[in-house]
């Protein structure tokens, strides 16, 4: 079995003399926490073993479904937000053809989301849009009263029940959302909608390994068994317990050291524009798991090379408080060469048959040396293809590395109560009934 890999040479001047045998003791440590259930927020754990937990008749089912919606549809909207779409969205913009979505493909049906903004021009114009189609709803939400999906799913389902009735309209919806609790499950059982659990212990930023990101990804076409496996044998590469020869130890250890030396952001750069969503999802994963009690790790992402010219001048001499993490990807899915050119009018020739891949690999090398003079460290994490497999392996290692990271930093990385507040702000503007004190006090502050 071939793992992703990290290369941590380009930061390692950041780990003191000493350091290699604290932080092998202290990852260990935090691994067995993990292990044993015993640190912080251990109630949370659920994802841990996901991977070997999930049975072979929960992915069939998952496949069942995934295989009947898309049959039913032309398009599927997936509502949800935060840990309820991010990884869903990742695998799949990671998975696809960039230009998939333009064309229609008979059989495909595309995959939309919602329910992750409040935006009134953005629900408008997606129900314009599904307005002459055929189209299902898959609604994530593990607490089932989240206002974000639950107000995107009410106009959608009233969409969907005015267009084909509410017997049809009830065989195109499948909500994911907790066994019990909630108005989703309510909702759920007494409209007899198909349905999947989030199980109570597997926290939203950790359950893309669950029908959460299976689902939809799945309904995208894609193999979830494929994924899962990728994630299983990098469990079982975890089973390595030297942090020199263990890629989850390694990284949460680096990034711990560069983080106590003020290096106190981390940019999180890829150079295919397919892993843009990947980095969305693993700056939720890190800022809501670390970013607590003032600590963490500001997480960042970049695209390079386009944002070599938005970005590149900040990187390079900006503030000096910047770490770098690059997953960087071996083989391209398609070849592709530049062509050789009579006129040489750019004067190009020189890269006449070179492939497109040797170039932004070349670029790739420029940046991180030119970076690491700048004073920016560097991790690279090597993925050897993007395919389901790798992916499966790819979230895993981040989700492990951050609860070992979450646990080096003293926190529980479990949990997210500063979420709450905006939200209690604004219930209180929108005068939500049981709000009514904040609603007295937000409005006397606003005068
Ligand atoms: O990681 C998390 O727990 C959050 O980002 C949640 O996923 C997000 O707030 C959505 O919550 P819910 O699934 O309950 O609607």
């Amino acid at each position: 079995m071939e793992t992703l890999k990290i290369d941590i040479k380009n930061a390692l001047s950041f780990f003191k003399k000493n350091d290699f045998d604290h932080y092998s003791e202290l990852t260990k440590n935090a691994d067995i926490a993990l292990k044993n259930k015993t640190g912080k927020g251990s109630e949370f754990l659920g994802w841990y073993d996901l991977p070997v937990k999930i049975a072979n008749s929960e992915i069939a089912a998952i496949n069942a479904h995934a295989n009947d919606l898309r049959k039913k549809s032309d398009v599927i909207v997936v509502i949800g937000i935060g840990g309820s779409y991010l990884g869903a969205k990742a695998l799949i913009e990671a998975l696809s053809g960039q230009f998939d979505h333009l064309t229609n493909k008979p059989g495909n049906p595309l995959i939309l989301f919602a329910g992750q903004n409040l935006s009134e021009d953005y629900m408008f114009e997606l129900m314009d849009f599904l307005k002459d189609r055929k189209f299902s709803l898959i609604v994530i939400s593990k607490s089932g009263t989240t206002t974000e999906p639950a107000v995107s799913f009410r106009i959608l389902k009233n969409e969907l029940e005015s267009k084909v009735g509410k017997k049809e309209a009830s065989e195109r919806i499948i909500a994911i959302t907790d066994a019990s609790k909630g108005a989703l499950r309510s909702m759920a059982n007494q409209e007899a909608y198909k349905s999947f659990i989030i199980d109570d212990n597997i926290g939203g930023r950790f359950s893309v390994l669950s029908p959460v990101g299976l689902l939809p990804v799945a309904c995208a076409g894609f193999d979830i068994e494929k994924i899962v496996n990728g994630a299983k044998d990098f469990m079982y590469h975890g089973n390595k317990t030297e942090l020199a020869d263990n890629h989850v130890y390694t990284y949460a250890a680096i990034r711990h050291a560069l983080y106590k030396q003020n290096k106190t952001t981390e940019i999180l750069a890829n150079f295919d524009p397919r892993l843009n969503y990947i980095a969305e999802w693993w700056k939720q994963l890190y800022g809501e798991s670390e970013g607590k009690e003032n600590k963490g790790i500001f997480p960042a992402s970049v695209s390079f090379t386009t944002d070599l010219h938005s970005m590149g001048q900040y990187i390079q001499e900006g503030l000096r408080n910047i770490f770098e993490t690059v997953i960087s990807v071996e083989k391209p899915k398609h070849n592709l060469t530049v062509p050789s050119d009579p006129d040489n009018f750019d004067k190009l020739n020189f890269l006449a048959g070179k492939h497109l891949d040797y170039i932004n690999k070349m670029a790739e090398l420029g940046t991180m040396l030119a970076h690491i003079d700048g004073g920016v460290p560097n991790i690279k994490i090597t993925l050897p293809e993007i395919n389901e497999y790798y992916l499966g392996q790819l979230i895993y290692f981040f989700e492990k590395a951050c609860a070992i990271s979450g646990y080096l930093l003293e926190i529980n990385p479990f949990d997210q109560p500063g979420v709450e507040e905006y939200k209690r702000n604004m219930f209180a503007l929108l005068d939500k009934p049981g709000f009514e004190e904040e609603t007295r006090k937000i409005k006397e502050r606003l005068k």
